[in-house]
């Protein structure tokens, strides 16, 4: 078993750069699938999710190479299949070849979607909006087959603004008859990124990055290419970690515009961020002011970094409130974070964090992939030693955690016991 084994309270002084988006890769490798062309995709990162997804490319036919973070594909071999249900429950991600198999071939097979137990995770949205655009799906022991003699443009209204499901049907939709509008869309920048290497491939998608999206069915698309953006997630991790730790930690390679609701709270506890370009500057702060934090879809504070910015809060100096309102199921970190010391009452999904607390290195588990990095930052923190369990699910989303915590002065190795 992976385990994680961090010293505390090293300052933390150098550079660390920021990767390829997690939640972006992993729709923009399937999304290659819509064509039986060539693509092209820069800046992948280098996680377990990346490399599940290209496992499944090749399942399907297609010849695809990454190196250098980039990742090319040739699909002039491509076929359908199912996709082993080995595969489809090990991450969330594998359902977007649901909507890009469909909109290829008209028929897609696939198992119910992995993904951090972080709630009930219903794929219900995804299924209606195939269901208005001509599709019929049967479920079969937690199978999907879904199938449509032909797609046909639709306007479909999201109950929520699913990030997933805004992609999935995008993808259902490019190759569809006629116009789909999707309102109530997802706003994330990650939905922005797959929408422009769609566009590159000859796809007709406008208005993304606001709440109506309109995709023009195009007959066949062509060959892609796609620079994945920055992790604001990674990015925001790190600079929660600086604001605890740093002394002059450069973060590089971000794009601020997609951290406005982040920044703002890190300047709202006290942080001084210095912003130049692509690059933030930080240190550790003092003192922490209590705040209260509360996680909404973009451009609101992202649920991704509510788990690693309540350890943060059980540094501040007062009572701070922590809400997430998007899982029924993200508060596990808590129980962990209060057992190393911090005064946290957690009241279903909303914790009251009194600070400033003392967090003592002990033995943790990462029940899911950003409870994980909330242990990591307790970690970093505590007095002494903390060994985080579980550690494969903080290695799917946080590329080479240990080589660029250490390059900035961190005590922190990975041991596979
Ligand atoms: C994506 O998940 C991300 N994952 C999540 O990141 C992220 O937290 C989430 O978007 C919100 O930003 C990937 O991109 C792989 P949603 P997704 O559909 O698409 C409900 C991480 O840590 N819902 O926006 O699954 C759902 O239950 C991961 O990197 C339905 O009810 O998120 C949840 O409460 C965790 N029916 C809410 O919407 C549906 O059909 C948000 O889900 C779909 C979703």
């Amino acid at each position: 078993m992976k385990k994680l084994i961090i010293e505390g309270k090293h300052k933390l002084t150098g550079t660390i750069k920021i990767g390829g988006a997690k939640n972006s890769v992993v729709a923009l490798l399937p999304a290659a699938m819509l064509t039986n062309g060539k693509s092209v995709i820069y800046n992948v990162p280098d996680i377990s999710d990346v490399h599940m997804l290209l496992e499944m490319m090749k399942i399907l036919g297609s010849d695809v190479t990454f190196e250098n973070e980039t990742v090319t594909i040739d699909n002039k071999n491509s076929v359908n299949k199912e996709i082993p249900e080995e595969y489809a429950t090990k991450l969330r991600a594998s359902y977007y070849f649901m909507g890009v198999l469909l909109a290829k071939y008209n028929h897609s097979e696939i198992s119910y979607p992995g993904g951090c137990s972080i709630g009930s995770r219903p794929i219900d949205l995804h299924v209606t909006g195939f269901e208005k655009l001509g599709a019929k799906i049967k479920i079969n022991n937690n199978k999907y087959t879904i199938t449509s003699k032909k797609l046909t443009g639709s306007d479909i209204f999201l109950d929520f603004a699913s990030v997933g499901a805004t992609l999935n049907i995008m993808f259902a939709a490019v190759k569809a008859e006629g116009t789909t509008n999707i309102y109530n869309a997802a706003k994330e920048p990650e939905i922005v990124n797959v929408a422009s290497f769609l566009n590159s491939m000859g796809a007709k998608i406008y208005g993304v990055g606001t709440s109506e999206i309109i995709i023009e069915g195009v007959k066949e698309l062509g060959d892609g290419i796609v620079e994945v953006i920055p992790d604001r997630i990674e990015a925001g991790t790190y600079l929660i970690i600086g604001a605890l730790l740093g002394k002059n930690l450069v973060i590089e390679g971000i794009i601020k515009e997609h951290l406005g609701s982040v920044i703002t709270k890190l300047k709202e506890i006290g942080c001084n961020l210095k912003i130049e370009g692509t690059t933030v500057t930080l240190n550790k702060v003092d003192k922490l002011k209590p705040v209260n934090v509360k996680t909404l879809v973009y451009p609101g504070f992202p649920t991704d970094l509510g788990q690693p910015m309540s350890t943060l809060l059980t540094q501040c100096e007062g009572e701070s409130l922590f809400e997430e309102t998007i899982y029924e199921n993200r508060m596990r970190h808590i129980k962990h974070l209060n057992a190393m010391g911090a005064n946290i009452k957690l009241f279903d999904q909303s914790a009251l964090i009194n600070g400033k607390t003392e967090l003592i290195g002990r033995t943790v588990v990462a029940t899911d992939l950003r409870a994980g990095a909330a242990m990591l930052v307790a970690g970093m923190l505590a007095e002494g030693i903390t060994t985080i369990t579980n550690i494969e699910h903080i290695l799917r989303g946080y590329e080479k955690i240990v080589e660029k915590l250490s390059s900035v002065g961190g005590k922190i190795r990975l041991i596979d016991t």
